[in-house]
């Protein structure tokens, strides 16, 4: 089967690389940008599919210690080479493999490696292996995974604060678009870098962690973005996804907002209203635009802008996370920070603020390529995550 490359630069580069006889996992190991980019049939496929577990609903966190059954046990030897998934071409969830020979990545001087416990998917993570950021991408093959938690096992020589043993979780990549890391967090090990990175709350255990970097550290820098204060009222358009259902509970419990309303169909309306929504708007049955109300703040995390700014007080914010632009909103590309992550803490420790967990997961290791085809749905209610990996 023929792989399309329609660069012909790729194309040679492509045809080199599909002769190589190196071990897939050493080749992992050079620096290559466009020579190794080869054919994704020549990689080994060892999973397979199998019908999805279903467990309930799980919007949860307490002041207790995490279950013992996701916490890790402390690894003393680090391979050289380790499970992961990878793609070598951008395109459909067919490109995505399963490896068991993918070299475990270097650690630089300012990162840890971490064993991975659990890991989450975004949004991201879907339209990055569909080629949409090709642009400003690292180079193929990529292992994806922007969320993980994990225990460190090894530090660089510049690692200030965390040690080996300690319970970490964050999202890996600084800039979501700008030069995301090739080796994600959907294998055993990744490196990341200290500041990216905070210790995981101590009542959450590994899946619970895991669901929450990249989302919220969304919601928090977009309110912030927005100048969201104490009083204000908001509407959050999305309000069951991964960053909606966050932005929902730091509106409330962080920012101290007057009243918060949000959207979703409905099946996902008592989700919102055991978030702690005061309006709960069922946009199968009515346009959030033609309520008689107005907001301080439109959190737009679906693409609806421009029935959004129909919905905002005059001299109000709107922001917007996808899709097109129309004044006086403005969007923004998260930055991840551990520092966020820290300040947050102590509302997940007490239970304020909790991880949304889709019932359909966690999804196993062995069905990362399900978990993507689910969250491609755009139907997920909360995060989609990974648990266990080997
Ligand atoms: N700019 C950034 O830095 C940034 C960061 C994070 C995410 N994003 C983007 O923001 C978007 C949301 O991310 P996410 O992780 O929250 O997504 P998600 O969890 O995958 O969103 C799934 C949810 O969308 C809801 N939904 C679908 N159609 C809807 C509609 N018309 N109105 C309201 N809700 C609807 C679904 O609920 P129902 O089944 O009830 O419809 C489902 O619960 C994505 O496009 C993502 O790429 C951008």
């Amino acid at each position: 089967m023929e792989t399309t490359i329609p660069n012909p630069k790729l194309r040679a580069f492509h045809s080199l690389s599909t002769n190589l006889s190196l071990p897939f996992s050493l080749r992992f190991s050079l620096t290559f940008p466009e020579a190794s980019r080869k054919k994704s049939t020549s990689f080994r496929q060892t999973t397979s599919s199998s019908s999805l577990s279903y467990i309930p609903l799980r919007v949860s966190a307490n002041s207790q210690a995490a279950p013992a059954s996701t916490q890790a046990t402390k690894v003393s030897s680090i391979p050289s080479e380790m499970k992961a998934w990878i793609y070598g071409e951008y395109g459909g969830v067919d490109v995505l493999k399963f490896d068991d020979k993918v070299s475990v990545p270097e650690v630089k001087e300012d990162q840890v490696l971490i064993k991975v416990v659990a890991a989450a998917l975004n949004p991201v993570d879907a339209k990055r292996r569909q080629g949409k950021f090709k642009a400003t991408d690292s180079p193929l093959p990529t292992v994806p995974g922007y969320d993980v938690a994990g225990v460190v096992v090894k530090v660089g020589s510049q690692v200030k604060e965390l040690k080996e043993g300690d319970e970490v979780y964050g999202d890996i990549n600084e800039k979501a678009l700008e030069g995301p890391k090739q080796f994600g967090s959907l294998s055993e090990y990744t490196a990341v870098e200290e500041k990216l990175l905070a210790l995981k709350p101590k009542n959450l255990d590994f899946v619970q962690a895991a669901a929450l970097p990249l989302a919220i550290e969304t919601a928090y820098e977009g309110l912030e973005r927005t100048g969201f204060s104490a009083g204000k009222s908001i509407l959050v358009l999305n309000g069951s996804g991964g960053v909606g259902s966050l932005v929902i509970q730091l509106a409330k419990q962080v920012f101290g907002a007057s009243k918060v309303a949000a959207t979703s169909s409905t099946r996902n309306l008592e989700t919102l209203k055991s978030l702690g929504v005061d309006l709960a708007i069922d946009y199968t049955k009515e346009n959030f635009e033609d309520l008689p109300e107005k907001f301080d703040v439109v959190y737009d995390a679906i693409g609806q802008c421009d029935r959004a700014v129909k919905a905002v007080k005059e001299g109000g914010s709107v922001v917007a996370l996808t899709g097109a632009v129309t004044p006086p909103g403005f969007r923004f590309v998260v930055t991840s920070k551990g520092e966020v992550l820290k300040k947050l803490n102590p509302y997940l420790e007490n239970g304020k603020i909790k991880p949304v967990i889709d019932p359909k997961g966690p999804f196993p290791f062995s069905q990362v390529a399900e978990a993507f085809s689910y969250i491609e749905t755009n139907r997920a209610t909360g995060k989609v995550v990974i648990h266990p990996i080997p």
